[in-house]
């Protein structure tokens, strides 16, 4: 699998995207949350000798797993571009293929007719969001990069999108969430700056009507220290942003292991 690493962190670019802190294989009946009978008795770090097909077993992750992925989520010539784009720019990792294709579900999932990005990057998060985003919605990123912004232009564009169906804000995203009204969004995706995740939080949920979602990429930051007092700002910020998602009852939260991690949660109530 190959990873690139972006402010310290490693990100799957392989087409499949599986988180590479969950780059083993384990296959366990979910409902009964026990060893499938029959199955090879199966742990981190181990290959399995085959896989067999049993009802209800969940392959977290495999080895085998980048290439069927690679093969259902092959990404067309405007997201490959947008991905060559940002390999030349420098400080703008794009997320995995799974992890926009789910970003993509999600929007769909909604029928989200006004999103927010925060880290634009060179667009291939956003033409994956505007993918799954109603026709004649409108798609709203912010980014500190002019640069960034103007490759990202141009991806829309290759992609088929309109100027009327996305508004990129330039400037630091702390500042740019004020001016955004309350309450009129669908969704709400965070790729920015890490150590600002959790106050990330706190502007989307005020963006977000009832029913709607909040979205983080690489919220599976690796942890190399022991000792939580020498954590980097970076994995704190994203140890505190898991912990406040976690704790709020208001939301309904969902962690999946692909890409750097996806971290989502619903806005149950206003
Ligand atoms: C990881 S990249 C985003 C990649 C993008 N989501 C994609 O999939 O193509 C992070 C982006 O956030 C921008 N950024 C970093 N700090 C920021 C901040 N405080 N406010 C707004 N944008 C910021 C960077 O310029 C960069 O383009």
């Amino acid at each position: 699998m190959t990873t690139s690493r972006s402010a310290g962190v490693p990100r799957s670019l392989a087409a499949g995207g599986i988180s590479p802190a969950c780059a083993d294989l384990q296959l366990v009946n979910v409902r009964a949350a026990r060893p499938v009978p029959g199955s090879p008795q199966l742990t981190l770090g181990c290959r399995p000798r085959k896989l067999t097909t049993v009802p209800e077993v969940a392959i977290t992750s495999a080895d085998a797993t980048p290439a069927i992925l690679s093969e259902f989520l092959s990404e067309d010539e405007p997201l490959l571009s947008a991905r060559r784009n940002a390999e030349h720019a420098g400080g703008a990792v794009p997320v995995a293929p799974i992890t926009g294709a789910a970003l993509r579900f999600l929007a769909a999932a909604i029928g989200a007719r006004s999103v927010v990005e925060i880290g634009t990057g060179c667009g291939t998060s956003g033409i994956w969001l505007l993918r799954g985003m109603r026709a004649g919605s409108v798609f709203t990123s912010v980014d500190v990069e002019p640069a960034h912004h103007r490759l990202a232009r141009a991806a829309f564009t290759a992609a088929g999108f309109p100027a009327g169906r996305y508004r990129l804000i330039s400037g630091r995203a702390l500042e740019v969430l004020p001016r955004l009204a309350d309450g009129a969004y669908d969704l709400v995706f965070c790729d920015a700056d890490k150590r600002e995740y959790p106050e990330y939080l706190a502007g989307a949920l005020r963006l977000l009507r009832p029913g709607g979602i909040v979205a983080f990429d690489n919220a599976i930051w690796p942890d190399d220290s022991a000792n939580p007092a020498h954590r980097d700002p970076d994995t704190a910020a994203i140890g505190q942003l898991r912990q406040q998602i976690s704790a709020d009852e208001d939301l309904i939260p969902l962690l999946l292991p692909i890409g750097g991690g996806l971290l989502a949660a619903v806005k149950r109530s206003g």
